[in-house]
């Protein structure tokens, strides 16, 4: 079936269905592919290399040479009016945390390092946590189960599924283990912007919300917390995003495509 019989069929349903838009050609899936590529090495280069002692400005250093080495650019310098070329969030730091040289990581910290590759126009976006030396056995559980709840949302992808499954498999995961997921902010289709539609929740109730085509192309990117999920934005830079209740709080994104047959990882 071609698009637009599977919108008459959805619709027929009363399934939402994605905009045409939402579906990536083959040209452009091999463009986000090759900067899903350059962004896996450029967090690579990152794992390697990150230390108790360096700074997060130092981190962003890394990046931005690594990025460049390959041939890429750092989506988020000057996105909206971010000032550096990667997010850095550490211990109770949602996301979006800025670099700067006094933030300098010590034996302890979770740190999120989040970078966004643009590639002849393609954007591909993913982010990993790092633990520092000896990390609190909490904070250590909370790293494994974030990353837990992103593999168990892409292994339950399949074309036609739901959106809204992904945010119950992530949020049943979070619940069973005593954490909680953040809802302010989601997930989001990439590739020829930084974030297009569709907003993908990491909470929710399955067999619900939009069915995915093959060809759609967006992050899953689940923030779980220690505690309570509620979150409040840093008023000094207005990007960061903290834990209400200075609890820790962690995060793993994936770029992934739906196939024909089932889901592809084009950038981790
Ligand atoms: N990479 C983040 C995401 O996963 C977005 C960061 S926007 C920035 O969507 F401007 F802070 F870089
Ligand atoms: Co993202
Ligand atoms: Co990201």
């Amino acid at each position: 079936m071609n698009y637009e019989e599977l919108v008459k069929k959805y619709t027929a349903l009363g399934i939402p269905t994605p905009t045409k838009k939402m579906i990536k050609t083959e040209e452009q899936i091999e463009g986000i592919r090759q900067a899903g590529i350059i962004n896996t090495k450029v967090l690579d280069y990152v794992e390697a290399n990150i230390h108790a002692g360096m700074s997060t400005e130092d981190i962003d250093a890394l990046v931005s040479k690594k990025t460049k080495e390959l041939g890429g650019i750092c989506a988020p310098l000057n996105y909206e009016g971010f000032p550096k070329s990667v997010c850095t969030s550490i211990n109770d730091a949602v996301c979006h945390g800025i670099p700067d040289s006094h933030t300098i990581l010590k034996n302890g910290d979770i740190i999120n390092v989040d970078c966004t590759t643009i590639y002849q126009g393609y954007y591909a976006d993913a982010s990993r946590m790092f633990m520092i030396g000896k990390v609190d056995p909490i904070a250590k559980r909370l790293v494994e189960v974030s990353k837990e709840c992103l593999d168990l949302a892409v292994k339950s992808l399949k074309p036609f599924s739901r959106l809204r499954d992904i945010g119950y498999v992530i949020e049943q995961h979070a619940k069973a283990n005593g954490f909680s997921v953040v809802h302010e902010i989601g997930g989001h289709g990439v590739g020829l912007e930084f974030h297009e539609d569709p907003f993908i929740y990491h909470y929710g109730k399955k067999n619900t919300g939009m069915v995915l085509f093959p060809g759609m192309v967006f992050t899953i990117e689940p923030m779980i917390n220690e505690g309570s999920r509620q979150v409040y934005l840093d008023a000094s830079n207005n990007w960061t995003i903290y834990t209400d209740d200075g609890g820790w709080s962690s995060q793993f994104e994936y770029t992934v495509l739906i196939t024909e047959t089932g889901v592809q990882i084009l950038a981790h």
